[in-house]
């Protein structure tokens, strides 16, 4: 019997030419891109481009990919009044997949594609609007994707700092290598299955602590501590209490996240009088002192901030609520799981693992029988 990677560990079961991650260097490359060169740089539909084309596009093309993904919310827009009660359940996680799950692929994978990015950006605004009692707001799709999600969320003019800052995150966390939820993404799209479908896996995947679901979290913790001083003791209570440090550690990274200094750049470059500053400036203590704990606790283990930590902060600052940080992840992480979707459909072939059955076997037959 094979000894088993519970956690798939240094396993290799995909070819790719979108991402890759290095995590003893800390570096991401997207598609022959480091994410520190596209971040702050290209826009949220270059960056759905580069995945899909493999390079960034020229003015010309630029517009077409924004068009058609702004068709694409539009499109979706039109599906609000067919998705039943999803948008009434209270956790946005849940909401954004079972209103995805009321959608039908067409088998066109670019067409859905452009369908479900849309869907994910008008679902997670309409949904955010609907827990304050508010109507959904009509796409613009005059608007950047990034522009246009802070307009169907807010409803009022958005000043360019904070679609800046958006397009910044989106483009930062468009694709991370085979982490869980593009794997969960691959694994139905291995089987033969539609798009839909495996966006549906991704979301559920996605939605966990471990995964997409902890910069909600990460705040809470700044929160807790409120100020620099009260740093240590907190975080030393904490991790004797056996508790998680959320935005800390990673499966692959050994380092830094590289995301976590281009998310932390993103936030400074915000307008300090907001809340980014204050925020900026605690959320560094935390890291430092969280690191340096860390690493009393587990000497063999380097854990280091990962993009959770800033994504925090740089959402807070762009207005984003905190129950929409994991479904505003969706929204740029949905485009990195088509791409994926497509590739395995290409290249790949039926995920099957296996496991080691540890439960009771049959009793041996009586001789008598
Ligand atoms: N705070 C405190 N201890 C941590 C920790 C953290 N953030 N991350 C890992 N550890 C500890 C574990 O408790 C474990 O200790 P043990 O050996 O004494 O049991 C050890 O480090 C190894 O952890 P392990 O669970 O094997 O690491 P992993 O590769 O499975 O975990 C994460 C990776 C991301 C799941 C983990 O670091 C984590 O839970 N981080 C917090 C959640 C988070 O920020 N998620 C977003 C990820 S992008």
């Amino acid at each position: 019997m094979s000894s088993a990677s519970m956690g798939l560990e240094g396993v290799v079961v995909a070819e790719t030419e979108l991402s890759d991650v290095d995590g003893e260097r800390g570096q991401l490359i997207i598609r022959g891109y480091e994410v520190e060169d596209l971040v702050g740089q290209v826009t949220f539909e270059d960056a759905c481009a580069l995945l899909w084309s493999g390079r960034l596009p020229t003015a010309s093309e630029r517009e077409g990919w924004r068009a058609r993904i702004a068709a694409g919310r539009n499109e979706a827009f039109g599906h609000l009044g067919s998705i039943g009660s999803a948008l009434a359940l209270p956790d946005g996680m849940d909401a954004l997949r079972a209103a995805i799950g009321h959608l039908s692929a067409t088998g066109d994978v670019l067409r859905d594609t452009y369908l479900l990015i849309g869907a994910t950006a008008v679902f997670a605004a309409a949904w955010a609007r609907r827990q304050s009692n508010e109507a959904p707001i009509e796409p613009d799709t005059s608007m950047s994707h990034a522009a246009d999600y802070l307009h169907m969320l807010g409803g009022e003019p958005v000043g360019s700092d904070r679609i800046e800052g958006l397009d910044a995150y989106l483009c930062c966390v468009v694709d991370h290598g085979l982490n869980a939820s593009t794997l969960a993404a691959r694994v139905v799209a291995s089987t033969g299955s539609d798009l839909v479908s495996a966006v549906v896996a991704g979301v559920g995947a996605l939605k966990g602590p471990l995964h997409g679901g902890a910069p909600g979290p990460v705040l809470d913790m700044l929160d807790a501590i409120g100020s620099p001083e009260r740093t240590r003791t907190w975080l030393a209570g904490q991790i004797a209490a056996g508790q998680r440090i959320m935005g800390m550690g990673h499966r692959v990274y050994r380092v830094r996240d590289p995301r976590a200094a281009a998310l932390e750049r993103a936030a400074a470059r915000l307008p300090a009088s907001g809340t980014a500053g204050a925020r900026l400036s605690l959320a560094k203590s935390v890291e430092h002192e969280a690191e340096a704990l860390l690493a009393e606790r587990h000497p063999d283990r380097k854990l280091r901030a990962n993009v959770e930590f800033y994504t925090a902060v740089l959402l807070e600052a762009i207005g984003i609520p905190r129950p929409l940080f994991s479904p505003t992840f969706a929204v740029s992480r949905v485009a990195g799981w088509c791409a994926h979707y497509e590739e395995q459909r290409r290249r790949g072939r039926l995920m099957r693992p296996l496991s080691n059955y540890i439960g009771p076997r049959p009793q041996a037959k009586a001789a008598s029988m």
